[in-house]
């Protein structure tokens, strides 16, 4: 029988990794409730339009990645309907946003979210068909100051403190502005007048786009088509008064609170609905590898860590009402490749995760009092490893080694006296301490 394995694109996290997420999902937790955020969950599934309408018809995602399918009615009162496995969760936040009218509290809306997203693209390393995202977004009508550029700053600092304190090193942040409806139609109209007379020479979805949507063919990844891209107008040359003034501000507050960043004035992004600023943290730096092979990219051909922007328009796009708004999401996979990397390559290497101690009942009838003594350890806080009656004394010691950093015996004698023997691995040292003790003993060690 051929053997199951995870669809292409996707994959198992098993421990230890699971930690290592749990941790970086325990710090966005604290990071992110420090600047007042709330946590949002949307469906994983919603009608196929939401991203059509909201992430844009010609847009590599919407065009070539999404997981989509027509949902058969199960009753008369249901309609068949086309559903989409999120490939990202801007629209379905902003859909949320005008289903429960979060407009209407007139306060600024700042929501995060973690989970699992969905694009068919090519899988390689940091690129995956399923992959998770830690992501969040400010809306809001424009009276409670959601088009400040204040906002988009704060938005930065938050990311750059957050990137700091989860230890990552290196990161740039890049920045560029795309400009507003108004201003964005002009520049358009130049990329299309500028690409007529050399299209010809481009790939073929560079051809297409650039008579469909001319934007995406600056965010075009095909090398071959680089050099004219280096040539085509820049999008600041477009900018009005206005989008110049909101980005002017955004940078100054950035320097006010010392947040480095790059300018790069091709950074439009993958998703039509940005406007004004948009942004990408990056992380350089190779893999460490075994001596004398060179060192891997972190990343491998990607290096964004993180995307996002401002995006003034979307509500009105999806039929809501006007609900400027900035967000981000980070590739989850992608800043744990470069915490572990970055960790392999760092001269002290964090102890693996080892339980506090291994209980080791010598005998079956002895295996329920150890489940009782293993409650109440926990109950305490420790991290508790239970053997089992059924294992013979060498045997408890040998895995007793792989996992805790002390074994506890618990034989009829320790049962009847209740003072238990404890040995610690690291020092050899053997103990008699009474239960009651036991929990604090194992704390000091
Ligand atoms: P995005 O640039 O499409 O933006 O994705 C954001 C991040 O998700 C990327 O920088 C990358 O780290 C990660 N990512 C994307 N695709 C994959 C993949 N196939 N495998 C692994 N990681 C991936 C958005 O999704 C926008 N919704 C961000 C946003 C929020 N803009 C405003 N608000």
């Amino acid at each position: 029988m051929t053997l199951l394995k995870a669809v292409r694109g996707t994959r198992d996290l098993l421990p230890p990794e699971t930690d290592l997420w749990n941790r970086i999902e325990a710090t966005t937790r604290r990071v992110f409730a420090r600047y007042n955020f709330g946590e949002i969950r949307t469906p994983i599934f919603e009608d196929t339009s939401l991203f059509a309408r909201g992430v844009g018809e010609e847009t590599d995602i919407v065009s070539k990645e999404m997981y989509t399918w027509e949902d058969r009615a199960r009753a008369q009162s249901e309609k068949a309907q086309s559903l989409t496995l999120r490939p990202e969760n801007t629209a379905g936040v902003v859909r949320a946003y005008i289903e429960h009218k979060l407009g209407e509290s007139g306060l600024l809306q700042k929501l995060y979210y973690i989970g699992p997203q969905f694009r068919r693209e090519r899988p390689q390393k940091g690129r995956y068909r399923q992959f998770w995202q830690i992501g969040a977004e400010v809306i809001g009508p424009p009276s409670a100051g959601s088009e400040s550029p204040l906002r988009d700053a704060e938005v930065l600092e938050m990311l750059a403190s957050f990137l700091d304190e989860l230890g990552i090193t290196g990161w740039t942040l890049v920045l560029n502005s795309v400009g507003s409806s108004t201003d964005r139609p002009k520049y358009i109209a130049a990329l299309r007048e500028a690409l007529a007379p050399v299209k010809d020479q481009m790939s073929a979805d560079n051809q297409r786009r650039a008579e469909t949507n001319p934007l995406r063919v600056l965010d075009s990844k095909d090398p071959a088509d680089e050099a004219i891209i280096a040539t085509l107008p820049k999008i600041a040359d477009y900018l009005d008064d206005a989008s110049k003034a909101h980005f002017a501000a955004v940078l100054a507050a950035l320097d006010a609170c010392g947040v480095q960043y790059e300018i790069n004035p091709r950074l439009v992004r993958g998703l039509d609905y940005y406007t004004r600023t948009t942004f990408e943290f990056t992380v350089g730096g190779l893999s460490p590898q075994r001596a004398g092979a060179p060192g891997t990219p972190i990343l491998g051909a990607q290096n964004a860590l993180l995307g996002g922007g401002r995006y003034d328009g979307l509500s009105e796009m999806l039929g809501g009402p006007k609900a400027p708004g900035i967000g981000f999401a980070m590739g989850l996979d992608r800043l744990i490749l470069t915490l572990q990397a970055q960790a392999a390559s760092a001269p002290e290497k964090s102890a693996p995760a080892f339980a506090d101690a291994f209980i080791a009942p010598l005998g079956e009838h002895l295996n329920a009092p150890a489940l009782t003594l293993a409650r109440e350890l926990r109950r305490a806080g420790l991290r508790i490893e239970l053997g089992d009656g059924a294992f013979r004394l060498k045997k408890s010691f040998e895995i007793g080694n792989k996992l805790a950093r002390a074994i506890i015996l618990l034989g009829e004698d320790e049962q009847a006296s209740g003072i238990l023997t404890v040995k610690n691995f690291a020092t050899g040292e053997q103990t008699k301490i009474p239960a009651s003790e036991l929990a604090q003993a194992l704390q000091n060690r």
